[in-house]
């Protein structure tokens, strides 16, 4: 574990300089950001920028007034962005375990607090581990949505990553994440590869493995909102880990207590508002659950739980409850042929 951890400070604190320096692409977002995050970037530092490492854009919506934990911050970028999004009144907190990320993303406090027009800057940074929220003070039951992109493929104790995420949220409470997963178990020699992990592959988690992980740890239920494979054109990384495939995965997940393993029918039924920014029409909840403004839709219990009890009922109404049971709420999950892209062990 500690080899792990020491690689992977020395390949973002000393090899990585910016971007430039990666040999994937793994780590780069060629996901679109929506126009909300779109008009912030502009406002980020150049130097942030060419420091950042994503796989993706977890930056989910309806943040203003929120808590926003990042983990894995790197120089901050997102960070940042949540800081302009949950706006003065919320609150964005970002660790990270390697020295030089940290500072270079502290560095930027003042600037991005002025470049907002804040009176004080949000956005607080922690160096530590996303294994142990606890050292750093993060207390149960504390945190509105935890965010990170591209990271949780480089820790040794994934399982008790997905633990601390789970006791830091609230209630109701959103994890929202972009990694890279495989499609199969990558064999332990290569793990301990630091350029391999470095770039964020020979650590992915296989995604079954993945699902089963999740349900361990209490999330019943999770959805995947963006699914992209990577292309691996480095011969060097493709003459060891050619046999896979891997892609770039954005995750939603609720702490809800009252999630089930597969959907039920309860015979409840969901209407999207139209109030999302950026989401006039429709509103995706994940990557098979399309809501269009103001047309009802029936939804298993989870889903209903998910629109009802956490801080997406602002813009949804859910009628019914689970007092009538109508069997396994058809259409929704999927053949065990489709495993391969299943979304968790629900829809
Ligand atoms: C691929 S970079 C992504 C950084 C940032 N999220 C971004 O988008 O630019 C991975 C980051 O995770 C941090 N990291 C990796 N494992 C960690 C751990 N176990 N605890 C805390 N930070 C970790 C590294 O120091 C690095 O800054």
């Amino acid at each position: 574990m500690d080899k792990i951890i020491e690689q992977v400070k020395e390949y973002y604190g000393k090899e990585l300089q910016s971007k430039n320096d990666l040999k994937t692409t793994a780590c780069c977002c060629s996901e679109k950001p929506p126009e909300e995050i779109r008009t912030i970037l502009p406002l980020i530092a150049d130097e942030i920028h060419e420091r950042f490492y994503g796989c993706g854009s977890p930056l989910p919506p309806l943040l203003e007034g929120k808590i926003v934990l990042d983990l894995g911050c790197g120089t901050g970028r997102d960070v940042y962005i949540a800081s302009k999004l949950v706006g003065q009144s919320g609150h964005a907190i970002g660790v990270d375990m390697t020295a030089e990320q940290i500072e270079t993303a502290v560095k930027y406090q003042e600037e991005q607090c002025n470049r907002f027009g804040f009176q004080t800057s949000n956005a607080t940074f922690k160096q530590g581990y996303i294994e142990d929220l606890k050292s750093l003070g993060i207390a149960d039951n504390s945190v509105d949505v935890v965010i990170s992109n591209c990271v949780i493929n480089l820790s040794p104790a994934k399982e008790q990553v997905f633990k601390e995420i789970y006791r830091v949220l609230k209630p109701g409470g959103e994890l929202f994440f972009s990694d890279i997963f495989a499609d199969r178990r990558i064999p332990e020699e290569l793990t301990t590869d630091p350029v391999l992990r470095g770039e964020c592959l020979s650590g992915a988690l296989y995604t079954e493995d993945f699902r089963r992980l999740m349900e361990k740890t209490g999330w019943s239920d999770f959805r995947y909102t963006n699914v992209r494979s990577i292309e691996l054109t480095n011969e060097a990384v493709l003459k060891k880990l050619g046999f896979a495939s891997f892609s770039s995965r954005t995750v939603r997940a609720f702490k809800l207590n009252d999630l089930e393993d597969i959907c039920e029918d309860y015979g409840q039924v969901a209407w999207y508002d139209g109030s999302i920014a950026d989401h006039p029409h429709f509103f995706d909840l994940d990557d098979h659950h399309r809501f269009f403004t103001n047309k009802p839709m029936l939804v298993c219990g989870n889903t209903a739980s998910m629109l009802s009890d956490t801080r997406y009922s602002k813009a949804f109404k859910v009628v019914g409850d689970r007092s009538v049971h109508f069997g396994k709420f058809d259409g929704c999950t999927p053949d065990s042929s489709e495993a391969k892209i299943k979304p968790g062990s629900c829809c």
